[in-house]
């Protein structure tokens, strides 16, 4: 029965982040989450970009040096399980490089400038006046990421679907000049709202200071949620609250499992019958309750580090093979296989 061969073999996907700090709860919610569902379903492969990462931050490489293991632990802390999912260091993998440099042929300056999320990336870095080469060719680096490993699918936020798009351009470019090699990657787009920062801005980011880490004490966490934004029409206890945009409430929804308390709370809220003080709290405990398994986890794995690099290392092992043997289709398609 065919079709039943077809069902066993899994698709790839490969999913990645670049290691310039702890990930946060804005990464759980919009991205590790998924990942952890994602692993029984489909082959799949988390690269730590550390190359990528470099591109913004060349000029303090202990910065990202110091996140590879920390971003691994985290990865780990939250359930992504080496025995299902592959973990892989992107700098261990020179053939991304290779490849890389023969994506650059396939793409324009000119196309690389159009990229949205370069773009913004370009002022939000103070890049506009003169821009490292190495950073703005990043999306042909990505496209070079999950081409090498021929991934089937990539889950991604809204920010990523520029690079997903070119890294289609790009493949098809090169099976149109060369013949078909390679696989043309489709995004899965998260249906994940994105977690506002404690501060109502759009986005958690470690540079706004907004963020709530998944390695964070519980005496961080009450802390940050104490800081955290709430309905600023209200001014007393007793006044009667909004719910809509209301941060506090966005992270009750999406990190407490008491749907039911979650519900009376909005109910009191809204009539003035409880204070913001009181629904923090309840957030709070919330929080480190969601974060205690995987503040364990943490512990049990920082206690054997070597055992973390391990899992590093091996998954950068399999990963390499699989890039290697990409290069080697690529090679021969481009007629560079000489000898
Ligand atoms: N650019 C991604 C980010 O900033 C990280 C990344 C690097 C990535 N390589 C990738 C994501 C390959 C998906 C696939 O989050």
């Amino acid at each position: 029965m065919p079709n039943k061969i077809i069902k066993n073999e899994k698709k790839r996907i490969l999913t990645g982040d670049r290691p310039t700090g702890p990930l946060h709860l804005g990464h759980y919610a919009g991205s590790l989450k998924a990942r952890v569902g994602f692993q029984d379903e489909y082959d799949e492969y988390v690269l730590i970009a550390d190359v990528q990462a470099l591109t913004d931050n060349f000029e303090h490489p202990e910065k990202v040096r110091k996140n590879v293991l920390e971003v691994a632990l985290d990865y780990l802390s939250v359930g992504i399980d080496p025995k299902k999912a592959t973990i892989m260091l992107q700098s261990m993998i020179p053939e991304i490089a290779e490849l890389t440099v023969y994506f650059l042929n396939l793409t324009t300056i000119s196309r690389l400038q159009q990229n949205p999320t370069v773009k913004s990336e370009i002022k939000e870095k103070g890049f506009e006046k003169s821009v490292p080469a190495g950073f703005l060719m990043y999306p042909v680096s990505q496209a070079a990421d999950i081409a090498a490993f021929g991934a089937h699918f990539v889950p991604v936020g809204e920010d990523q679907l520029p690079m997903i798009e070119q890294a289609r351009e790009i493949v098809r470019k090169f099976n149109r000049l060369y013949g078909k090699t390679l696989i043309e990657p489709k995004e899965i787009l998260s249906d994940f709202s994105r977690l506002p920062g404690i501060d109502g801005k759009a986005k958690m980011s470690k540079s706004l200071g907004n963020v709530i880490n998944l390695s964070d004490s519980p005496e961080a966490v009450r802390k940050q949620v104490q800081k955290m934004y709430t309905d600023p029409t209200r001014i007393r206890a007793t006044d009667p609250g909004h719910i809509e945009g209301n941060i506090v409430f966005i992270y009750h929804d999406a990190f407490n499992p008491d749907k039911d308390e979650v519900a009376e709370m909005k109910e009191k809220y809204k009539k003035g019958k409880i204070s913001d003080v009181e629904v923090k709290e309840k957030l709070a405990e919330a929080l480190n309750n969601f974060l205690e398994p995987i503040r364990k986890k943490r512990k049990e794995y920082e206690k054997d580090l070597s055992e973390v690099q391990n899992i590093v290392i091996k998954g950068t092992e399999k990963g390499r093979e699989i890039a290697a043997q990409t290069l080697n289709k690529v090679r021969r398609a481009m007629k560079i296989d000489y000898f």
